[in-house]
């Protein structure tokens, strides 16, 4: 039983060489080709400015232009392709493009060209048609309010500064200071209603928005908003009914113990005598 154990098992050590060996040199492969970037991603902020960008200095081997332009409705010529206007930089080399209010078309495509010359090759980044109501990120829920409502009911409400407000939807997370995880719930309005407070408790709540399924097909979230804060903060309560157990079993348990074990040999030694 021994004696074939042991080339089986060097068989596998080899194979398992072997494995790695392909994996790290496809690996090697990849990072070789991933020296022109693999994609452009585009942001739309809020509805009021968009960005796109393609990397970092540290990624970048070449220093890429980025070409824009909309297919029109049926009945008017396709515009030109123009060139980004504002250019994102780190070290003087292309990261992104800005593009301001007045560059940006909703619902319609939206085709961007992003190309570099290196070393007499000419270096494309592959993009899709895009549309910029799929690409909005929205600015966090801001101005969020508790109110106290009677028999255990609390009411989150909050404000948004996103132009169309019946585009959003949003998720709200909280906590108290005796969970360790926090709870997540999907709103589609601007209110929450918490069913069951403990007045003991301290809670803390964020909001975040996302454009609805009506208005776009984007998995954007904003930012969590601030956090607002709720309940009885008083710390010296809530620590200390949480360390009593703890002190019985970890302090007062182990030392009880091990005074009537002394006490016993004590008792056992005497008796021997
Ligand atoms: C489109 O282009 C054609 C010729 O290229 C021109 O005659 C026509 O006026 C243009 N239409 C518009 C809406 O600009
Ligand atoms: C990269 O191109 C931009 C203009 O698109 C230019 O301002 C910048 O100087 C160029 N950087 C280098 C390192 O050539
Ligand atoms: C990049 O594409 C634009 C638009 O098609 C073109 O005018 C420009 O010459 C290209 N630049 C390079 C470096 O290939
Ligand atoms: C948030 O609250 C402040 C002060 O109460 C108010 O000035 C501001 O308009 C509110 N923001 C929104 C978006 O309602
Ligand atoms: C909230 O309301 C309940 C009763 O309606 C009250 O007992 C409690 O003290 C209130 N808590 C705060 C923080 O106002
Ligand atoms: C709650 O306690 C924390 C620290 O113990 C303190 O920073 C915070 O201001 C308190 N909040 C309220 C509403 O009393």
């Amino acid at each position: 039983m021994d004696s074939p154990l042991s080339p089986s098992s060097a068989r596998k050590e080899a194979g398992m060489f072997l494995t790695l060996i392909v994996l790290l040199s496809g690996r090697s492969q990849q990072a070789m080709a991933s020296q022109s970037p693999q994609d452009v991603e585009c942001i739309l902020f809020n509805d009021e400015y968009l960005t796109c960008t393609w990397g970092s200095k540290e990624t970048l081997t070449a220093n890429y232009s980025l070409y824009y332009w909309y297919i029109p409705p049926r009945d008017e010529n396709h515009t030109a392709a123009e060139e980004c206007k504002r250019y994102l930089q780190e070290g003087g080399i292309n990261t992104g493009c800005w593009f301001n209010h007045n560059e940006i078309i909703q619902f319609r495509p939206f085709y961007i060209h992003v190309n570099a010359s290196h070393g007499g090759r000419s270096l494309v980044i592959p993009t899709k048609v895009m549309k910029l109501q799929d690409l909005v990120k929205p600015t966090p829920p801001v101005n969020l309010t508790i109110q106290n409502l009677s028999n255990n009911q609390l009411q989150l409400t909050w404000d948004s500064i996103y132009a169309k407000p019946h585009c959003l939807e949003y998720a709200v997370k909280y906590r108290s200071n005796q969970d360790t995880s926090w709870t997540e719930h999907l709103v589609s309005g601007k209110i929450f209603s918490f069913p069951s407070v403990d007045y003991e408790k301290y809670y803390t709540f964020y909001v975040k928005s996302k454009i609805n399924q009506y208005c776009g097909t984007t998995q954007l979230w904003s930012e969590w908003s601030v956090p607002v804060f709720w309940g009885n903060n008083a710390t010296d309560k809530g620590p200390a009914e949480e360390q009593a157990p703890w002190f019985w079993i970890h302090v007062v348990l182990p030392t009880a113990s091990l005074m009537l074990f002394l006490v016993l040999v004590i008792l056992l030694i005497r008796m021997e005598r």
